[in-house]
């Protein structure tokens, strides 16, 4: 049994840790939501690397063994410099643009995510390599992850939000849309709600949840004495948190 740090701005990383305990519910899981600052979207490089460090520093001293950096924000900008400074294992999220140009019959596809995301080199090398195959159309999803964080999921409210940063990539033909944030995907049944029934949704949730497997069963990670189990810490408050962890 092995003992994972994951982390997130809020609690967006919950969507990444239901498709990880699906294939290995045996592990101890101790999930951070850094809610005391979130959102990660629109700060800087620099402060989310000093968030990131931070939070490596704390789940290091509760003896995690491994981390998965749940947010594409904080991966996009940080996890570079984790693995440079840190001797363990970390996790991040790959936008699945991959799978969307393969699966798209439009020839469009879309990417909904954070501005820190979308401008970061990480994801602008992602789209370079398929340019020349399909369009890519972007669009961040803008108080997406303040609905997530006060529990709004559905609503008029929350269905006009989510249509403000729908609509454009569904009126460029985007056939394929990428869940780029992973507080996006507990805004999924409104989406599939706005969108007509022939759109897809890629969450690259189970493809990280299938990496974290592989870095465990290539080894280097020592067996710990820790029960398996989920224990949910943050920076702020922590009834979103919990809430949204009954609904995983
Ligand atoms: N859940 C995050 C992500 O995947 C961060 C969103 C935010 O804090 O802006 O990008």
């Amino acid at each position: 049994m092995a003992s994972i740090g994951i982390f997130d701005s809020g609690s967006g990383g919950l969507t990444v840790l239901r498709e990880i305990r699906k294939i290995l519910p045996q592990e101890r899981f101790i999930y951070w939501s850094d809610n005391a600052h979130c959102p990660y979207g629109e700060k800087t490089a620099a402060y989310i690397i000093d968030r990131s460090r931070a939070i490596v520093e704390n789940l290091l001293s509760r003896g995690v063994q491994a981390i998965v950096v749940a947010c594409n924000t904080a991966t996009a900008t940080a996890i570079a410099t984790l693995r440079a400074e840190y001797d363990i294992p970390f996790v991040g999220m790959e936008p699945a643009v991959k799978p969307a140009v393969s699966g798209t019959r439009s020839g469009v596809v879309g990417v909904l995510a954070t501005a820190g995301t979308l401008n970061a080199p990480k994801y602008l090398n992602i789209k370079g390599q398929y340019a020349d195959a399909v369009r890519i159309v972007e669009s961040v999803g803008r108080g997406f992850v303040e609905l997530v964080e006060s529990l709004e999921l559905d609503g008029p409210h929350a269905e006009s939000v989510v249509r403000a940063s729908l609509e454009p990539l569904l009126a460029a033909g985007a056939d394929t849309i990428v869940l780029g944030c992973t507080h996006y995907p507990f805004l999924l049944p409104l989406m599939q709600h706005i969108a007509p029934p022939d759109v897809t949704f890629i969450d690259p949730a189970p493809a990280v949840a299938r990496r974290l497997r592989d870095v465990l069963s290539e080894g280097g990670i020592p067996a710990s004495d820790a029960s398996p189990g989920v224990e949910l810490l943050s920076s702020g408050a922590d009834t979103t948190l919990k809430k949204l962890f009954e609904l995983i």
